[in-house]
């Protein structure tokens, strides 16, 4: 194919991947006693599949709130969320909990691994409750080790990792089901930036070879470029949308170079 015709049948091939995310018209009113606090004002968002999209907006702003009710954490007070064309607003709480465990994995900044686990225990946990057996969780845990290069520590604890070893565990095991949507919630807010940048490429690879969504709230700019898309949030609502300056450069087949 003519490198022109390429690039039109790419940009065809993109226009109708499908959304695996979408939030239409999506308020969140907290109520404290005789107060109301609307952390989401009429939130618009579709998210296709395979995108990489970063959240963006000061503290208080309603970023953890959006990426809860992405993540089946909490329901809209009004609005549609469908999940993979699943309206989650109507769901039950056992429903809500099997989609999170079968469709969604969670990066946390604090990276939330279990301390008296070691890094392999840790990443086949989440396999127990979907009924994995033994020898496949092992072999799962082993290969997604492999993957984000800490074969060689797989029996570690997390006090016995540098924080940037610790988040690459955790995102070893939020692809521990398999899910078709990464969340990840500020995840190198706790690393200095040469080790957010290198977590960076793993997420990239994650989102480039395996073909994974991709949402992440970050405060840091330059983390930020990383998405292919960058939505920025004040005061519960989306102002402005725009495309990450670094998405083509350093995530597109970008190499570690360690
Ligand atoms: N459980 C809650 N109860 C009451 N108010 C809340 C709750 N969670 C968040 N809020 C309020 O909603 C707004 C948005 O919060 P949040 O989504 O945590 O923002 P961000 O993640 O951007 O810092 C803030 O004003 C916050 O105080
Ligand atoms: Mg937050």
């Amino acid at each position: 194919m003519a490198k022109k015709a390429k690039a039109a049948h790419k940009s065809a091939k993109a226009k109708h991947r499908k959304h695996i995310i979408e939030l239409e018209e999506v308020w969140k009113i907290y109520t404290m006693g005789d107060v109301e606090v609307p952390a989401l004002r009429g939130i618009h968002l579709h998210i296709h599949e395979g995108e990489f999209v970063a959240i963006m907006g000061p503290s208080g702003s309603g970023k953890s709130t959006a990426m809860n009710m992405v993540g089946c954490l909490d329901i809209p007070t009004r609005g549609v969320i469908n999940l993979d064309s699943k309206d989650i607003a109507h769901m039950t709480e056992s429903e809500l909990a099997q989609i999170r465990g079968q469709k969604i994995g969670f990066i946390f900044q604090q990276f939330n691994l279990i301390p008296t686990l070691t890094a392999l225990e840790n990443i086949m946990l989440p396999m127990v409750f979907q009924n994995i057996p033994r020898e496949d969780r092992k072999k799962r845990a082993e290969d997604l080790l492999r993957m984000v290069d800490l074969g060689d520590r797989m029996h570690h604890k997390p006090t016995e990792m540098s924080g940037g070893q610790q988040q690459r565990v955790a995102i070893a095991r939020s692809l521990a089901n398999d899910p078709d949507v990464i969340l990840a919630d500020e995840p190198t807010g706790n690393l200095d930036s040469k080790t957010g940048t290198n977590v960076m490429e793993f997420l990239c690879r994650l989102n480039q070879e395996k073909g994974k969504t991709i949402v992440m709230v970050t405060h840091d700019e330059h983390i930020a470029e990383f998405a292919e898309r960058i939505e920025v949030l004040k005061d519960g609502v989306i102002i402005q949308s725009r495309k990450g300056k670094n998405h083509a450069g350093a995530c597109k087949g970008g190499k570690k170079n360690e």
